[in-house]
């Protein structure tokens, strides 16, 4: 039998079609049975009557339960009343691996659906967001091809800290220790010496106290970085990623994100739109007047205060010039102004947060020294990194993206657990 893929049939509009999945729903009686088909592309209704296939191979689909998967040959034609237009009167068809009663049924709590992550993952829901997240690295990748970057990868394994090392997880490493990658970013200065312009993406990981619906434990995080690029250029440059993604997404996902009841036509025009740039002190201002929130120079925006800030923007926008002193060891202060890093975040709209964290770096050794001894480290730990501030050293920035937040953004999910197949955070780590 020549089997294709439902949404095949469904385009095909008539004539014997064999198509084969896992049953999403059944119902009937003993004459007649409706069962509705699902694949990786859509979900049709199968009839089947006695009549039709004979008394014997009737009795086989009272067997049937949900998610068996089965095989079926048959007339398409077209049902309004069908879920999805169409409907197909089957001639024959063969149960290939049966189901036990499945676990899954309606009004399940998360916690229950985490547990069940593995059959959870064949839910509409997850199917259309596990598209969107395919989609959208698809893209990124089409992006960076075009944009003439070579990709580059690191080691997950690293001796050190980027991002803090109150996030750190180590690692029993022989008779060493090590941790998992925090970011990508120090080994991608290193090879932009040779490649000038780089990229990835990959496995991220930070050990979250925090118990919130914007962090997981790992993560995919997609980083660039690239010689001779100045804040201004990095900032502009990440603008046109996320926008080139965002319009390659909602021209491939209309059916995912309309499911998801997202707009594809307001995720297109938000794309169209300009981004605004400014500065944190600005932000502060923007948070003061507009929403009577006071935030001193000199303290991150938390959460709460992003969400206030971005009530006033209907476009991701970008803060840059953070607060020297909170900000990583890499990241430069501003020679016009001292108490500025040169380093931005990019903030979706509706309370998506902090999408984007990323920099021009220091060249500055003995600056990151100075921050690098602040925060307790070692500095003998970044030799090998201070090397390449002393061979040609030259201007580079870059950035790194958090995949799932972009993605809970898009399709306007509640939690960022669901952008990700299997999620682990502080408190789960299984299955
Ligand atoms: O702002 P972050 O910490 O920046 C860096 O790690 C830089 N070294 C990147 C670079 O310049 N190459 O993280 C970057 C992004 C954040 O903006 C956020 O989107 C995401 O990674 N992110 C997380 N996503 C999910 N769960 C977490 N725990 C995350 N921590 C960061
Ligand atoms: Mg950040």
């Amino acid at each position: 039998m020549n089997f294709i893929s439902i949404n095949d049939a469904i385009k095909k509009g008539k004539g014997e079609v064999s198509i084969r999945g896992w049953v999403y729903r059944e119902r009937g009686s003993n004459k007649i049975k409706f069962v509705v088909l699902r694949d990786s592309t859509n979900i049709i209704q199968c009839v089947i009557s006695k009549n039709d296939v004979g008394e014997k191979k009737f009795k086989l689909i009272d067997k049937v339960q949900v998610e068996a998967s089965m095989q079926i040959i048959g007339d398409l034609k077209k049902d309004e009343r069908a879920p999805t237009g169409y409907e197909i009167i089957v001639k024959d068809f063969e149960v290939v691996g049966e189901s036990h009663k499945y676990p899954i049924t309606k009004d399940q709590s998360n916690e229950f659906l985490l547990d069940k992550r593995h059959l959870w993952i064949r839910s509409r829901k997850m199917t259309a967001i596990m598209k969107v997240r395919s989609a959208y690295v698809q893209a990124r990748e089409e992006f960076f091809k075009k944009q003439g970057f070579y990709r580059f990868d690191a080691p997950i394994l690293q001796p050190s800290q980027c991002e803090g090392g109150s996030t750190l997880f180590e690692v029993k490493y022989y008779n060493h220790k090590t941790y998992l990658s925090q970011s990508w970013q120090l080994y991608a200065e290193a090879a932009v010496f040779s490649l000038e312009k780089v990229y990835n993406m990959s496995p991220t990981f930070r050990a979250e106290k925090s118990k919130t619906s914007r962090h997981l434990s790992e993560f995919w995080m997609a980083e660039m970085e690239a010689a001779w690029f100045d804040l201004d250029k990095v900032t502009e440059f990440a603008k046109q990623e996320i926008k080139y993604c965002v319009k390659k997404i909602a021209e491939e996902c209309k059916e995912e994100l309309e499911f998801l009841e997202r707009d594809p036509k307001k995720l297109i025009a938000i794309a169209n739109k300009k981004w605004p740039t400014i500065k944190y002190r600005e932000a502060l201002k923007v948070l003061k007047q507009k929403a009577k929130v006071n935030v001193s120079f000199g303290k991150d925006l938390r959460t709460i205060e992003e969400d206030k800030l971005m009530e006033h923007f209907d476009t991701p926008i970008v803060v840059t010039h953070y607060p020297k002193e909170i900000m990583a060891f890499y990241k430069p202060s501003d020679p016009k102004k001292s108490d500025e890093a040169l380093c931005f975040d990019m903030l979706a709209p509706e309370g998506y947060g902090e999408i984007i964290g990323g920099s021009q770096r220091s060249t500055d050794i003995k600056e990151m020294e100075k921050a690098l001894k602040n925060q307790g480290e070692d500095i003998k730990n970044y030799d090998w990194y201070f090397d390449l501030r002393k061979y040609g050293s030259v201007p580079h920035a870059g950035y790194g993206v958090g995949i799932e937040r972009v993605v809970a953004w898009i399709c306007g999910t509640e939690n960022i657990k669901d952008t990700i197949p299997f999620p682990r955070t502080m408190l789960r780590w299984k299955p």
